[in-house]
């Protein structure tokens, strides 16, 4: 067996693979498809810091090899997750990583503090990216002064690893990243959905509620592969890539541009043991070509 084991700041994962935020519900959900010692760890939904309805439906249309949503963060609040979920979750054998949003930077960084409290939860992903929210959201990581503004919060808040999620709806990935690690990010994870929308021509209008939703899966992997890769140029801290991985060799793909790790997102919606086989098939791959260790293959792509 290959060493799969890799850090991101202080957090050590016992493989490079975990499963996005928004796809594997709290984890619970998949228990029996996933053996979570597998994963490097598990990206609960999004959580902010007071409860949300999200966006009327319809919220989600199918697209070529691909999806649309605009869920918009519907989630019971901190306080709820806190209370009732955390006590369900705390002990799987895998780390347990709270995605955050928020309205404002005071926002994100209360809703921190009080995960920081939750001892069984080691680091935050901190969603600057979602575009399928009014306020905030996607707002804040389209600008660097936006996204460094957000960090800056959090991290005086926030003492443990600290992930920020960026979005690919920007001209220049390398500057928001470099302004993210400025500010004490310990990762970077990308990329969150890419904005897009669909029409319904026999009753022309647009399929999802608030009219645009965020496009995932297959059809947005180039694109993501593209940005991890200029992202791990522009940055000394580790780069977490997502976006359309459905097998080893895609995630060996993401690896191969300069990721640290990967995110396996929309996929878990069409096979719900996908995340486990992908790590098991990324050990198979480097077995096969007589690579010992994962870091062997970070960044080697030119
Ligand atoms: C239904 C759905 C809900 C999502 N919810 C969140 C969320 O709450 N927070 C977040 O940061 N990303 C969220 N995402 C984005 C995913 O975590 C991921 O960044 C994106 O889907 C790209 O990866 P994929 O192509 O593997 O799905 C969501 C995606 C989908 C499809």
């Amino acid at each position: 067996m290959a060493n799969l084991s890799v850090h991101i700041g202080p957090l050590r994962l016992a493989t490079p693979v975990m499963t996005a935020s928004g796809t594997f519900g709290y984890g619970l959900e998949y228990a029996d498809f996933v053996d979570f010692r597998l994963l490097g760890g598990i990206i609960v939904k999004g959580t902010t810091l007071h409860p949300r309805q999200g966006n009327p439906y319809p919220r989600m249309a199918e697209t070529p090899q691909g999806m649309l949503n605009c869920v918009g963060l519907q989630n019971p609040g901190v306080d709820h997750f806190a209370s009732q979920t955390y006590p369900l979750i705390k002990d799987l054998p895998t780390n347990v990583i709270v995605n955050v949003s928020g309205n404002s930077p005071d926002d994100y960084a209360e809703c921190a503090r009080r995960i920081d409290a939750l001892e069984g939860i080691p680091a935050i992903e901190l969603n600057i990216s979602c575009p399928n929210v009014k306020e905030g959201g996607m707002a804040f990581g389209t600008t660097c002064q936006g996204a460094a503004s957000v960090v800056r919060a959090v991290r005086r808040a926030y003492g443990k690893t600290l992930i920020v999620k960026l979005s690919p709806n920007v001209t220049d990935i390398a500057g928001i990243a470099r302004a993210v690690e400025a500010e004490g990010a310990d990762a970077v994870s990308l990329i969150n959905t890419l904005m897009g929308t669909s029409i319904d021509i026999e009753r022309r209008r647009r399929r999802l509620s608030i009219g645009t939703g965020g496009l995932s899966g297959p059809c947005i992997k180039p694109v993501a592969v593209r940005m991890v890769w200029q992202a791990a140029r522009a940055v000394q801290i580790p780069v977490i890539g997502l976006g359309g991985i459905s097998s080893a060799e895609d995630a060996i793909e993401f690896l191969m541009a300069g990721a640290t790790a990967v995110q396996i997102g929309t996929a878990n919606f069409l096979n719900p043991a996908v995340s486990g086989e992908v790590a098991r098939g990324i050990d198979a791959w480097l077995n096969a070509h007589g690579v010992a260790d994962v870091h062997d293959i970070i960044g080697v792509a030119e």
